[in-house]
């Protein structure tokens, strides 16, 4: 099924806080349990907020349907539920733009944007096989960090997406997932799908992953992104920026997979960009126990900046960027 879709006049999506003990769905019929499924992360992954920020437009154009004012404050919850993908406020701002023509052009809009995810994770995948292919021959073992497959999506994936398709075309050695502290997108999620793929795969510890690549057992690391900057800056899960520092000094392209909908040439670079920060009770504790002394405080960036001087190459739905070689993102600017 998909990981979130528009059934019955309601928003269903997959709970990825359940998951890989629990295939649980929920189904949400109000702006208000959306903007918490986004928050708490049962819906995740840019192209799938994405999605949900424009059905959040949709549920609200129906619920607040005759008082503009609670609509437009319902917009604008689902808009900033969280800060720093691209993909969500993107979308929000499309879905709202049909406001004007009533509550069945906002979801018609919300449905194309379900869609176009859709098409753009087949492409993303068999472009960056490709390039894969290119840069490291045939068997190649890759490393990928957070979650980046269809669970971030609607279907399919972006660099996932790309494992996949090597993986369909006979070619993958394996994968290697780091396991994205502290909600373990990767050794939950990513395992959790690489085994339904029967892609051969193990789980590493965020920061073993320079190290393996140090030792040669990485032939090249393949992710995300949240937000493509400007400049070619990559904004990405925490520990994306380590990842990239281990792969220059092993050597090792550093590629990142990612629909047009997450590159914002209007945001100049990393800099420009508010880092969601979530708080410290996600860093002191593990499953439920206590892993700090008694009062100790954390600090808890949901993401990092990756300096596009690290980035071998962007791969998109539409095109290769060859940040190494000195290609620039351009003026190509999606919907
Ligand atoms: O906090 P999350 O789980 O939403 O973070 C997700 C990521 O950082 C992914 O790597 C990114 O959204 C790319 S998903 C195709």
């Amino acid at each position: 099924m998909r990981t979130i879709d528009w059934v019955d006049g309601v928003v269903e999506i997959i709970d990825q806080t359940a998951l890989p003990d629990v295939t649980r769905v929920l189904r949400l019929s109000t702006v208000e349990e959306l903007v918490a499924a986004v928050r708490r992360l049962a819906v995740r992954g840019a192209p799938a907020i994405g999605v949900a920020g424009a059905f959040g437009v949709a549920l609200a154009a129906r619920q607040f349907a005759g008082d503009p004012d609670a609509l437009a404050a319902a917009v604008d919850l689902v808009r900033t539920a969280r800060p720093t993908a691209v993909n969500l406020a993107r979308c929000v701002d499309r879905a709202a733009a049909r406001l004007p023509e009533g509550s069945d052009a906002v979801l018609a809009e919300a449905l194309r944007i379900r869609d176009e995810e859709v098409d753009s994770a087949d492409r993303m995948g068999r472009l960056g096989a490709d390039v894969v292919t290119s840069l490291c021959g045939e068997r190649p073992r890759l490393l990928t960090h957070c979650n980046t497959g269809a669970l971030a999506t609607v279907t399919g994936g972006t660099a996932l997406a790309v494992a996949f398709e090597l993986h369909r075309r006979g070619v993958l050695a394996g994968m290697i997932a780091s396991e994205t502290r502290p909600l373990l997108q990767g050794a939950r999620l990513t395992a959790w799908e690489l085994d339904r793929a029967g892609i051969p795969y193990r789980v590493a510890v965020d920061g073993a992953g320079p190290f393996l690549m140090a030792r040669g057992e990485v032939d090249a690391v393949i992710l995300g992104a949240d937000r493509i900057c400007a400049n070619g800056d990559v904004v990405n899960k925490v520990g994306t920026y380590a990842h990239a520092l281990g792969a220059r000094a092993a050597g090792i392209p550093f590629l990142v997979v990612a629909p047009e909908s997450t590159v914002d040439l209007d945001t100049p670079s990393g800099d420009a960009v508010e880092i969601e920060d979530r708080g410290p009770a996600e860093v002191v504790s593990f499953h439920g126990v206590a892993s700090v002394p008694a009062g100790a405080d954390a600090v808890n960036p949901a993401f990092d900046v990756t300096p596009h001087s690290l980035v071998t190459a962007i791969v998109t739905d539409r095109r290769v960027i060859r940040l190494d070689k000195g290609e620039t993102m351009g003026s190509y600017r999606s919907a």
